[in-house]
C-alpha cells in the first residue's frame, strides 16, 4: 500500500465547535465535509482520544466554522495543538452563540451548525452525520483556507489525531 496516495486529497480546515456542558469548546478539523443537499447533511471526523468527540456525543450538537487564509495560526494552534479536557479554548477567542453552539468570529468564510443524526465507529475515529439546522455565509474578503494552503503557505502540520496524519515509519510499507 502506498499512503502516499492520501496526500492527493484536497480538503478544507475547520474548527469545528461544541459545547462541553456550559463551557465552548472544539478543535481544527480537516475531515467535516457535505454529505447531501435537501435535507442538508455534514459529517466530520474526530478521534476517540479528543475532548471534542466527548462533548459531540453527549451535547448532539457540532458547528464547522470554516476556515479562511486570515485565520490566524495561533487560532489553529489554540484549536488543533490543545485539548480542551485541560484548557479553555476560547478564553481568548472573540466568538458569538448561534443556535446553543459557539461560533468564531473573526477571519472566518461561515459556518454550519448540526444536530447528530447518526455515528458511524472505526477504530480510532467517530464519524458523526449531522442535519444542518443553521448556516451562514460572511462576507469574509479572504479565501476559504485549503489543506494545501495549510501545508504549503502556513507551513502547518497535521497531529497524531487528525485523519491524514501519517506515521513518517509507515508511508510506505
Ligand atoms: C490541520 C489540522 C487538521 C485536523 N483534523 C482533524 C480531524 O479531522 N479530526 C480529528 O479528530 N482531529 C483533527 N485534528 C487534530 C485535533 O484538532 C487535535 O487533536 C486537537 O488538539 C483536539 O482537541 P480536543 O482534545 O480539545 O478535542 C487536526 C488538527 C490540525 C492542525
Amino acid at each position: 500500500m502506498d499512503k502516499r496516495v492520501f496526500w492527493d486529497l484536497s480538503y478544507g480546515v475547520y474548527i469545528t465547535t461544541t459545547m462541553d456542558k456550559e463551557r465552548p469548546t472544539g478543535c481544527v478539523t480537516n475531515s467535516a465535509m457535505q454529505i447531501t443537499s435537501e435535507p442538508a447533511t455534514m459529517a466530520v471526523s474526530v478521534n476517540h482520544d479528543n475532548y471534542t468527540n466527548k462533548c459531540i456525543a453527549e451535547s448532539g450538537k457540532f458547528a464547522v466554522c470554516i476556515c479562511s487564509e486570515k485565520t490566524q495560526p495561533l487560532t489553529i494552534g489554540t484549536f488543533g495543538f490543545r485539548s480542551g479536557r485541560d484548557s479553555d479554548k476560547f478564553e481568548d477567542i472573540a466568538y458569538e452563540m448561534k443556535e446553543g453552539l459557539p461560533i468564531v468570529r473573526d477571519n472566518i468564510n461561515g459556518y454550519v451548525v448540526c444536530e447528530v443524526i447518526k455515528t458511524m465507529e472505526t477504530e480510532t475515529h467517530t464519524v458523526f452525520l449531522g442535519k444542518v439546522i443553521e448556516s451562514e455565509r460572511y462576507d469574509c474578503k479572504a479565501k476559504p483556507m485549503t489543506y494545501a494552503y495549510y501545508h504549503d503557505v502556513i507551513k502547518g502540520r497535521a497531529p497524531k489525531n487528525a485523519p491524514t496524519y501519517l506515521d513518517p515509519e509507515k508511508v510506505k510499507d
